[in-house]
């Protein structure tokens, strides 16, 4: 959800700060901008839509070696050039860029910023106006910002650029993700360490309610109240590699072409002598609980219906599962034992944080599972896991979602044997098969997307079906189709179409159904004569020793309990080819952003 950069230093600040944008438009991608400072003052160059557009109009000859630049996912005001980001002052002395919302721009706009006329729809126009207000009352920069900070409510990253005082940034992070780069000659910030990593892969870890001053060779944090703050730097471990498509058209191709490298490196990860093996304190914390919730939304939502499965059926530990959105401000009755488990790829979705803060506020353990060491969910929550995935930087999750149901697996597993509870098969051994079957579906792309262009090249809408744990990956193939192919999709318990839904099914509606489970796979292939009969076009994705004749595809067979890491594969690809038949931005879907930092 907006992603902001910073430079300070000796080399073209321009250059560093647009590759710092490409690399951060996962997080938003209707407008972006920069703003340098030169001889003549503060320039500031925008465009609507991606940063390839702004390329185009920023002036190439232009002498920088300080700036600010902010890739844009609105929340206040449409996508416009007058709502892209930076934003300046009253009189242009201030510059900002800002990730987040201000629950109270329109008090603050009312009660002190009374004749400034406002040049944007913007909450963070606000901000650096109410910066020009205090400034006019004679303090200086920083403690004007100081005030600003004091009065605004809501979540921000902040970077600030004083005409009069251009050998500093000034920053500021309250909720929002945000970090200082430290180099030799120089300084930056950025929403994520992927950004800058072209400079630098030293990283200082902001805490909530600081302000920083960074020029080129210092960085000074500072709390709010004006006390000093000392912290090192870490190394951020990541690759280039990592976060290049290489040869790949579409970040979403590589990554689920890595999901069986993802599950080999979890084996990895969490083997220790041989055995499978979590940490001890997590373990207990598990046996400590008398009941699951796990919070999550959106494909980590789907993950986490499937660990559902898994602590029940494995682990015999009850489980709810909430849209973490809704749980906060609709709390169930609590068991009184309750362990929060919170699933997100990105350790920052700001929905699942409000439930952490509310969870701990109320005495609550935690654990996260997540993708992003050091992310906010992490570091706030009592334990983590870490997903082991890499970067996953295609807005829709493809990989992420294997690692999450792999580790919830691993987890429930472990704490089957640590209750002694009998487990009648072998996990590690199970995984490994799994990765491989996974392996031969991604091999088998061409029958896929031959499936893909019948099915869906003029398809107004598409239904996934399924019982049991395939009614959890229906609703996650539901989710990809409509999120990168636009086309109206809705994952169904099979059994429950006849209840209202099937009146929606016409002639030649796909029909998605995924027959993996021996239990229910005559249920299934029931409710899949149901479809037919009104006009359905059945699209039948079996397990060896299911398969029937007609099936669209029959993949590998892999233990019963973890077939979602392989039926979610085909429907991912499936989405794939549908959104490049209908020709749309596969990595960049309309109205998306991969990190949802806003609740
Ligand atoms: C869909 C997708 C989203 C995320 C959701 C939660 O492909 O990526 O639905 O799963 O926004 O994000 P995280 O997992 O980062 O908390």
């Amino acid at each position: 959800m907006c992603g902001i950069v910073g430079y300070i230093g000796q080399l073209d600040a321009k250059e560093i700060l647009l590759k710092g944008l490409e690399k951060l438009e996962y997080r938003g991608y209707d407008s972006a901008g920069i703003a340098v400072t030169t001889n003549d003052g503060i320039q500031v160059f925008k465009e609507v839509g991606r940063i390839a557009n702004l390329r185009q109009v920023v002036d190439a000859s232009v002498e920088t070696t300080a700036g600010i630049g902010h890739t844009r996912w609105a929340t206040h005001g449409v996508p416009n050039y007058s709502n892209a980001h930076p934003h300046q002052s009253a009189s242009g002395r201030f510059t900002l860029v800002h990730n987040g919302v201000i629950e109270n721009y329109h008090l603050l706009q009312e009660e002190l910023l009374q004749g400034v006329e406002m040049k944007s729809d913007t909450d963070t126009e606000v901000i650096v106006q109410l910066v020009e207000h205090f400034s006019n009352e004679g303090l200086e920069t920083e403690e004007a910002f100081r005030k600003t900070l004091s009065v605004v409510k809501g979540s921000y990253a902040l970077g600030l650029l004083d005409a009069e005082q251009p050998e500093v940034i000034f920053v500021a992070k309250n909720k929002s993700p945000l970090l200082v780069g430290v180099g030799d000659t120089f300084n930056v910030i950025a929403s994520d360490a992927m950004a800058m990593l072209q400079v630098t892969d030293q990283y200082v870890e902001l805490h909530d309610k600081e302000i920083v001053l960074v020029t080129s060779d210092s960085i000074q944090i500072k709390t709010l109240d004006g006390t000093t703050v000392e912290r090192a730097p870490y190394t951020a471990e990541l690759d280039m590699s990592d976060i290049e498509k290489g040869t790949y058209p579409h970040y979403m191709l590589k990554e689920m072409d890595e999901q069986p490298t993802v599950i080999r490196k979890i084996i990895s990860a969490y083997t220790e002598d041989g055995e499978l093996t979590i940490d001890p304190s997590i373990a207990q914390a598990l046996s400590d609980a008398d009941r699951l919730y796990i919070i999550a939304a959106g494909t980590s939502y789907h993950a986490g219906l499937v660990g559902k499965q898994y602590f029940e059926k494995i682990a015999k530990i009850p489980v709810e599962v909430h849209i973490s959105s809704e749980f906060g401000y609709n709390m169930p009755l609590l068991s009184e034992k309750p362990l929060f488990i919170f699933i997100s790829q990105s350790g920052e979705t700001a929905d699942s944080r409000q439930v952490l803060v509310k969870i701990k506020e109320m005495g609550h353990p935690s654990l996260t599972i997540t993708n992003v060491p050091g992310s906010t969910l992490s570091r706030e929550a009592d334990h983590t896991l870490l997903l082991h995935a890499g970067p996953e930087i295609a807005v829709a999750s493809t990989k992420a979602y294997v690692a999450q149901v792999a580790v919830l697996a691993i987890t429930a597993y472990l704490e089957a044997k640590a209750k002694g509870l009998a487990v009648d098969f072998d996990l590690k051994a199970e995984l490994a098969v799994a990765a491989n079957a996974i392996q031969s579906v991604i091999d088998e792309k061409d029958a896929i997307k031959n499936v893909t262009d019948t099915a869906l090249a003029t398809t107004r809408n598409a239904f996934f079906i399924g019982r049991g744990i395939d009614y959890c990956v229906s609703m996650e193939g539901a989710l990809k189709l409509k999120e990168i192919s636009y086309i109206q999709a809705e994952g169904f318990a099979g059994g429950e179409l006849k209840h209202g839904t099937i009146a929606l099914i016409e002639d030649g509606t796909p029909v998605f159904a995924l027959v993996s489970q021996k239990s229910v796979s005559l249920n299934i292939r029931g409710n899949v004569k149901e479809v037919v009969a009104r006009g359905a076009n059945p699209i039948i994705l079996s397990m060896e020793g299911m398969e029937e004749a007609g099936d669209a595809l029959v993949l590998p067979a892999v233990h019963e309990l973890l077939t979602p890491l392989v039926t979610v594969v085909p429907l991912q690809l499936i989405s794939y080819y549908a959104a490049l038949y209908r020709g749309c931005d596969v990595d960049q879907p309309r109205n998306l952003a991969k990190s949802v930092t806003v609740e």
